[in-house]
């Protein structure tokens, strides 16, 4: 069934577990969560993101439209969200092709832009029961960005600045930058525990962790238990799909039916959703 990302994120937050969120670009992708959810046996939010939009042609409709479907068909509970709105007009858009779970990504901007711009989203969220994520500090790596050094400051999230940023923009979820970075293909990214702690304990509002896809397996439960409650990842459907196009496409070079090759993708990414939901939400029995 759809469910909203509120329902999905309040208690975990409150049962100190996390939701997983994954980045959806096509029907395969909605279809392949779908089924990861329900052989995991837990519930997730799919994600379409700003890149995805303007994959689709700038407008948000369709895609929104077979994601809802899918996620009224299945049997595991599935959230909507718009991923990293940079406009106001994908904002509007978003309401009005009826997904009610945005994150507004303004963290491009300086501190005093990025509160102005994202305290005006969230006014005109919250005046239409829309749920608000946005960003502080730079998880960076998305197509286009420069490589950010996790030393300059302003990269990292720092605490006493959540707190602020939190209740000058009244976000209902803060995505912060501990250490990954978007689109990785290696699972390599260390985590900054500590701070991740630090802000569990400042900042009054669920912690959501993107850039997920290059975090090892321990490194995301460590992640958890010190505090993220929604865990988006993306890439890592990406790699699985496309390696299992290139080795079906491999061993078949005459082939012209999609369905074939699209079928073992679509498989490949609900095996890997199934494998992070399981490491984020700690598995089906809990
Ligand atoms: O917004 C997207 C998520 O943060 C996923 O990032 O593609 O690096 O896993 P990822
Ligand atoms: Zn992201």
């Amino acid at each position: 069934p759809l469910v909203s990302t509120a329902d999905l994120v309040a208690p975990a937050r409150a049962a100190g577990r996390a939701v997983a969120a994954f980045n959806v670009i096509t029907l395969e992708h909605a279809e392949a969560v779908a089924a990861g959810a329900e052989r995991a046996g837990r519930p997730a939010v799919l994600q379409i993101s700003e890149n995805a939009v303007r994959f689709h042609g700038g407008d948000l409709s369709a895609v929104a439209a077979a994601a809802s479907a899918v996620a009224r068909a299945s049997r595991a509970p599935l959230a909507l969200h718009l991923d990293h709105v940079v406009t106001p007009e994908l904002l509007h858009a978003a309401h009005a092709a009826g997904i009610d779970s945005v994150m507004v990504d303004a963290s491009r901007l300086g501190y005093g832009d990025n509160v102005k711009a994202t305290a005006e989203a969230v006014r005109w969220g919250h005046a239409r029961g829309m749920w608000v994520e946005a960003e502080l500090g730079r998880v960076g790596g998305k197509a286009g960005e420069p490589p950010l050094d996790a030393h300059t400051p302003g990269v990292r999230t720092d605490p006493a600045e959540a707190v602020a940023y939190v209740a000058e923009t009244g976000v209902d979820a803060l995505a912060v930058a501990v250490g990954s970075t978007h689109a990785m293909t290696e699972r390599t990214a260390t985590l900054d525990h500590a701070l991740i702690a630090a802000l569990r304990t400042a900042v009054p509002v669920p912690l959501v962790l993107h850039g997920s896809s290059g975090v090892p397996d321990a490194e995301l439960r460590a992640a958890v238990r010190a505090g993220m409650t929604k865990v988006n990842v993306g890439t890592a459907l990406n790699t699985a799909y496309t390696t299992a196009l290139r080795s079906h496409l491999a061993r078949h070079p005459a082939a012209v039916d999609p369905r074939p090759y699209l079928t073992g993708a679509r498989e490949a990414m609900a095996e890997t959703v199934a494998r992070f939901l399981t490491v984020i939400t700690g598995g089906p029995d809990r």
